[in-house]
């Protein structure tokens, strides 16, 4: 028998099953998800691909309480997110999911350290702000604004406050998407690090195939659906990845 599309180790965070997201617009549908099943295993790192409007940031929105399925069970260790309302679902991101974004949303008034510590404030056990931007190598740079600081590091501040709360997934849509070669693969370092080092589930949407080789397990999406995995011999350290 083959293993069900999408599945992880029998531990895992959070399960999805026959997911469907549909966006109506006046009299236009879109089938944006037709029936998703997804394991994400604890501590797994995940490269997500698939063309331009098969359904990433739908999905990992969703996984992430961001937005609610049309219809299909989702479920976080033993929360039924798919019956929460929006108190439960601020609740469940504000305790357990750590976003980060193609745009970095850092606060241009607000030092690196500031920008961090507007999560650990109201977090219930966060790394300190200076833990987290250590982390990401930025403990040279906690005073600086964001106008100070190059993309990639405001990538890494970025990446700083979502995982200063310990959120338990970390979900990235196309973090490396407005940064050059060089700056993006740091990006990833920080990513590869925070995963292994801190356990964080990750989940990385990409276009770039080749980001691929730092991932546990490689899903890609056509149209709406997960259409295949693999999981990579050997899980490389993006310094070795080149494209
Ligand atoms: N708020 C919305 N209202 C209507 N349609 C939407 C909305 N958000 C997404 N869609 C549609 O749903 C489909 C999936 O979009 P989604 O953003 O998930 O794709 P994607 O795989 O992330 O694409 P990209 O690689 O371009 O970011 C697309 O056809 C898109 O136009
Ligand atoms: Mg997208």
């Amino acid at each position: 028998m083959f293993p069900r599309m999408g599945s992880g180790s029998d531990k895992a965070v959070l399960v999805a099953r026959g997911l469907t997201k549909v966006y109506r617009t006046g009299e236009v549908e879109v089938h944006a998800l037709r029936g998703v099943d997804l394991d994400l295993a604890d501590g797994e790192l995940v490269v997500l691909l698939g063309p331009s409007g098969s359904g990433k940031s739908t999905l990992v929105n969703i996984l992430g309480g961001l937005d609610v399925p049309t219809s299909g069970e989702l479920t976080y260790r033993d929360h039924d997110l798919g019956r929460a309302d929006e108190r439960e679902l601020t609740r469940y991101r504000r305790e357990h999911v750590g976003f980060v974004f193609q745009f970095y949303n850092l606060i241009p008034s607000l030092t690196a350290r500031e920008n961090v510590a507007l999560v650990t404030e109201i977090s219930e056990h966060p790394l300190t702000p200076e833990e987290a931007l250590a982390r990401v190598g930025l403990e040279q740079r906690m005073d600086h604004f964001p106008s100070q600081l190059s993309g990639g590091e405001q990538q890494r501040v970025a990446i700083a406050r979502a995982v200063a709360k310990r959120p338990d997934l970390l979900l990235c849509d196309e973090p490396t998407g407005a940064l050059d070669y060089t700056t993006g693969k740091r990006v990833l370092e920080t990513l590869s690090r925070v995963n292994t080092e801190l356990g964080t589930t990750t989940v990385i949407i990409t276009h770039n195939a080749a980001i691929g080789g730092m991932a546990d397990r490689v899903l890609r999406m056509a149209d709406g659906r997960l259409v295949s995995e693999e999981r990579p011999a050997r899980r490389l350290g993006p310094e070795e990845l080149s494209w």
